[in-house]
């Protein structure tokens, strides 16, 4: 399996304490800006498939924006119901030149993983091969 680290946005368009959708493929991951540094997880809540990415950021965590379970964003793990065993996935993060990017293994044999990411209506990011990443902003 290789590792392969894909552009998804400039960071200074991942607004601090917040969270955006970036999809590659048919996978939604919620990227978020916590200052000194980006997390990223998979954008499905464990326990209904909420929307992560439009959670409310404490600390080094997220609630989920449906019924208010909090997840740790380090390492996925459910911290509010206690003691839940689900959790979810998470990715490594890097900034280089000022861009954000994720280590997406998993996906490497996905069709869009080598292209470029692009933004989708309402903020989120999809991923195209054609646009050059300089065309990446939130909308
Ligand atoms: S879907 Fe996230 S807490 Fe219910």
């Amino acid at each position: 399996m290789s590792n392969e680290w894909i552009r998804v946005a400039y960071c200074d368009d991942i607004p601090l304490r917040e969270g955006r959708e970036v999809v590659i493929g048919n996978r939604s991951i919620a990227v978020f800006n916590l200052g000194a540094k980006f997390l990223a997880v998979d954008n499905r809540c464990p326990h209904r498939g909420g929307p992560l990415a439009d959670g409310i950021v404490t600390g080094d965590n997220v609630v989920c924006p449906l019924h208010g379970w909090k997840i740790d964003l380090q390492h996925g793990n459910v911290q509010r119901p206690a003691e839940t065993p689900a959790c979810v996935k998470t990715f490594a993060t890097k900034v280089e030149a000022g861009m954000l990017l994720l280590e997406i293994s998993e996906l490497a044999s996905c069709p869009a993983s080598t292209g470029h990411a692009a933004v989708a209506e309402g903020g989120s990011l999809e991923t195209s091969k054609e646009r050059p990443c300089e065309d990446l902003r939130f909308s």
